[in-house]
């Protein structure tokens, strides 16, 4: 994919934020530290575009990034932040609950979780949340530099069978620090967007 421009377009919390031109989105979601921010930067061939943080909860509203003035990216908070009160958790629902409900051009979804550990019970729930709501679901294992190349595949197997993936659902295995599944990962936002 070659990137013509990225750029940061707005923070939204509501629906009167969202942009109005009507261009495809891809949303990215996974609980929070996992590395949305990061994989953004790296597709997008960017350092510092998406802000990343070692600290969880870093992004806390519906980030929006153009693309080639083609799509965008939406940058979604992360759940399972255990420092968030009740109240913020609630808010975060909603606000995630209103985008998948209204969103027209929302494409896919890419769900991140963490090649090194199986499911939390809220990826799991997250996973379930977005079939339920329609959207085709691209899930990506990040992190995958963590893990040694001949140990990737049965990862891989354990993440797939606690998420209830079938053959046909698309699941990559990724690396914000060296590339592992960048293009695989283009090709499949490429296929999505157009359909
Ligand atoms: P929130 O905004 O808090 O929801 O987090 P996020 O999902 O956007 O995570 P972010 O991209 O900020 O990354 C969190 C931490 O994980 C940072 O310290 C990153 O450097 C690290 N990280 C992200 N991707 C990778 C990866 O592919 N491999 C490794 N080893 N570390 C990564
Ligand atoms: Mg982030």
């Amino acid at each position: 994919m070659k990137i013509n421009s990225s750029e940061f377009i707005i923070s939204a919390v509501s629906p009167k934020q969202y942009p109005t031109d009507g261009l495809p989105e891809i949303a990215l979601a996974g609980r929070s530290n996992v590395g949305k921010s990061s994989l953004i930067n790296t597709l997008l061939n960017r350092k510092n575009l998406a802000r990343t943080s070692q600290r969880p909860g870093k992004t806390q509203t519906l980030n929006y990034y153009k693309i080639n003035d083609a799509f965008y990216f939406v940058d979604v908070p992360g759940y399972g932040y255990a420092k968030v009160s009740k109240k913020e958790k609630e808010a975060w629902g909603t606000m995630l609950d209103t985008y998948f409900q209204a969103n027209q051009p929302l494409k896919a979804i890419v769900q991140l979780v963490d090649l090194r550990h199986p499911p939390s019970k809220e990826d799991i729930y997250m996973h379930d949340y977005l079939i339920h709501y329609g959207h085709p679901t691209i899930t990506v294992a990040t992190k995958a530099d963590k893990i040694s190349k001949n140990k990737q595949e049965k990862y891989k197997r354990v993440i797939a069978k606690d998420l209830r993936l079938t053959s046909d659902d698309p699941f990559i295995l990724f690396s914000s620090f060296n590339g592992q599944g960048k293009d695989t990962l283009w090709k499949t936002i490429q296929y999505y967007m157009k359909n």
